[in-house]
């Protein structure tokens, strides 16, 4: 009988024979990863790194991405096969489909949403954080073996122009083919991305798993995600990301929100420059005098209908053009003058962009950009094979397949309230098919911005438009912008929570250092732009938007234009500079004096009750507010009770 030491000896033995075992494994998983490389790949640190998450994951294969159409069409074609996608009809939508997310996976997932800084304080308290040392061991058991029975996809990309001074690289390894057709969209995608990274280039890692490994043999399902856990992970100081168990929009794309806004502010707070969540536009007057705006409005609030704005039919001669719908990143630039202004390009190649409420009337360019090459998610499908959403036309068509796969019926509709198209069902488009795209919009050296305009949801208090007296009142007017939630963030809808510069889920770092940097890069240009917050929901006692919108924010638009050049009057108030009725072209409008009166009517009593909300807020992020922050609340009192 073998006595209890040799028993030890033996288990400890086993168990070094399995170590080395597992690790000559994971060594043999990561050869085979680096070895699948094509030559062209010459960056040691990517095949590394590469290597290593295989190693971790352990998928079937691994694919380098080449961001070819021949590689989009088999990857869309597999899909087809496997259930996740559904081709539509090529004679109503060419080369587009349709992919429909589990129920449980369609909208980001702010609470599952880290910032992982070294230091608690540095991620603040409006985002999510864990100790980086602790979330790196929960992820790396979570991120074992995830990739069973899956292909692993290297997904090479640049956000910005290839090669563009203020671009950056990222790299994204992911298990779903989905993402990689969209981020081929959204992205400047493949081979040329090596290029630029040539043997030595720097690029952001973006780990993304859909979180269900398949067991030997096991069928896949349509929509894989995770049910039960979730993580999107950002470490901040190494500018990692990590992604696990959504197969969803900005959750996996991570190009998006989790680089060119959460990581990259962290980068442009370290640089001296600004990471936004804005849409860049370019307003061109019948003179051919181009001015360019970018303007930040939280999820489904209209940056996408604003940037595709077509002016009323009055506006003889003035056009608007599109340089992105959803993040503009801005860095100050010396001109040949030896002014500094701030320059803004669109990081994004694509729009990711909410569906309902995308008609003809409402927004013309979206739905001429729709006509080809379209990933559409969470959208109904017609009987002859095409897409449909609530908005699209007046009419719903008689029978559709909903986004839950069930039929569907206006019949249905009225009896259950049940929704043909998820509320936030969206389309990938590529931005350049839109007929409202500017010339310069890929211009590496970006366009010139004049002013920002901040709006939010609002039904009540805030008015139509006002300015901003200068840029720290500017800043602080951001800084306390409210809107009412919608479906495009998990949870309760149409609660009014604080989202400053509609950043609350996106600043990657604390949101009082946030207010400081702009503060600073006020100050970084020679003339800092306007500063300008508008409200397009603001609703009369039958709860109708009292504004029409759309193609008629032109009106306001052009007044913030003019306000920036300096030729048209504003009337000073307690909360900024506002126009009058006579101060905007009403050309072709039936808005009234009275109705105008209405939409920039300041109710003494509800700014008060915004500004305790302010107090509220400020109290929340504590030390690191600007301290002239509280002085600014006090004085916006003052004027109010005078
Ligand atoms: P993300 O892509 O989620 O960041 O959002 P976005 O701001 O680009 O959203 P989008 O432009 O797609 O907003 C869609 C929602 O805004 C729809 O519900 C539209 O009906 C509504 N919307 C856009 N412009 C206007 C407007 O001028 N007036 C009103 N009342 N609603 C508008
Ligand atoms: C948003 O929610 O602001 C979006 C969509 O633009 S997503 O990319 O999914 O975050
Ligand atoms: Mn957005």
């Amino acid at each position: 009988m073998p006595s209890r030491q040799d028993s030890q000896a033996g288990n400890t033995k086993q168990r070094i024979r399995n170590v080395l075992e597992n690790r000559q494994m994971s060594q043999s998983i990561a050869d085979a990863a680096i070895a699948a490389a094509p030559e062209y790949v010459k960056n040691q640190k990517l095949k590394q790194w590469v290597g290593e998450i295989a190693a971790l994951c352990e998928p079937e294969r691994v694919v380098w991405c080449d961001g070819s159409q021949e590689e989009y069409d088999r990857l869309c074609a597999e899909m087809v096969d496997a259930g996740m996608l559904i081709k539509l009809n090529p004679e109503k939508r060419k080369n587009s489909y349709l992919a429909c997310s589990d129920p449980s996976d369609v909208a980001r997932v702010e609470d599952r949403t880290y910032i992982c800084s070294a230091n608690k304080d540095d991620a603040g308290p409006t985002n999510n954080w864990e100790d980086p040392a602790k979330m790196r061991k929960t992820l790396n058991e979570l991120f074992k073996g995830c990739m069973h029975g899956r292909t692993m996809y290297v997904i090479p990309f640049s956000m910005g122009p290839l090669g563009s001074p203020i671009a950056h690289i990222g790299v994204e390894i992911s298990d779903s083919p989905y993402v990689v057709t969209n981020m081929r969209t959204m992205t400047r995608m493949g081979k040329a991305v090596y290029n630029v990274l040539c043997t030595d280039g720097e690029f952001v890692p973006c780990v993304h798993t859909v979180g269900a490994p398949l067991g030997h043999g096991e069928k896949d399902s349509a929509w894989p995600c995770n049910p039960t856990t979730k993580y999107i992970v950002h470490y901040p100081e190494t500018r990692e990301i990590w992604s696990y168990g959504s197969g969803y929009g900005g959750n996996a794309l991570l190009g998006k929100k989790c680089f060119a806004l959460r990581i990259a502010s962290n980068m442009a707070r370290d640089e001296g420059w600004l990471a936004e969540h804005m849409l860049i536009l370019g307003v061109e007057s019948p003179t051919g005098e181009k001015t360019y705006v970018a303007a930040a409005f939280p999820s489904a609030c209209g940056k996408t209908n604003f940037a595709m704005l077509i002016p009323p039919k009055s506006f003889d001669g003035w056009k608007i053009s599109t340089v992105g719908d959803d993040i503009a990143w801005i860095k100050p630039r010396k001109e040949a003058d030896g002014t500094t202004r701030f320059y803004a390009i669109n990081p994004e190649a694509g729009f990711f962009g909410v569906a309902p409420g995308t008609s003809e009337k409402t927004n013309y360019n979206a739905l001429a950009t729709l006509k080809e090459n379209i990933i559409f998610t969470n959208v109904a499908l017609t009987d002859d094979g095409d897409v449909w959403w609530e908005g699209m036309t007046k009419e719903a068509p008689a029978h559709l397949i909903d986004w839950q796969g069930k039929d569907w019926t206006p019949e249905i509709a009225k009896e259950t309230g049940r929704k043909a198209a998820h509320p936030i069902s969206r389309f990938t488009a590529p931005a350049s098919q839109c007929p409202s795209i500017d010339p310069a919009w890929e211009d590496p050296a970006g366009v010139p911005i004049s002013a920002f305009i901040f709006g939010g949801r609002r039904a009540t208090t805030v008015p139509l438009v006002y300015q901003a007296f200068n840029w720290n009142y500017g800043v602080y007017m951001a800084a306390t912008l409210g809107s009412e939630t919608t479906a495009a963030a998990f949870g309760a809808q149409g609660v009014v929570r604080r989202d400053p510069f509609a950043m609350l889920p996106f600043c990657g770092y604390h949101m009082g250092d946030y207010f400081n940097h702009w503060l600073k890069m006020g100050h970084t240009v020679d003339q800092a732009p306007g500063i300008f917050c508008v409200n397009w929901f603001r609703m009369n006692e039958k709860g109708e938007f009292m504004w029409p919108g759309f193609g008629e924010n032109m009106r306001v638009l052009k007044w913030v234009v003019d306000r920036v050049r300096g030729r048209v009057a504003a009337t000073e108030n307690a909360l900024g500079w506002m126009p009058q009725y006579e101060d905007i072209d009403w050309t072709g409008s039936d808005v009234t004096k009275e109705e105008f009166d209405a939409l920039v009517r300041i109710d003494a009593e509800a700014w008060k009750t915004e500004l305790a909300g302010h107090k509220e807020w400020f109290d929340k992020l504590q030390d690191r507010l600007p301290k002239q922050f509280m002085l600014k609340r006090e004085l916006f009192e003052l004027a109010l009770s005078v």
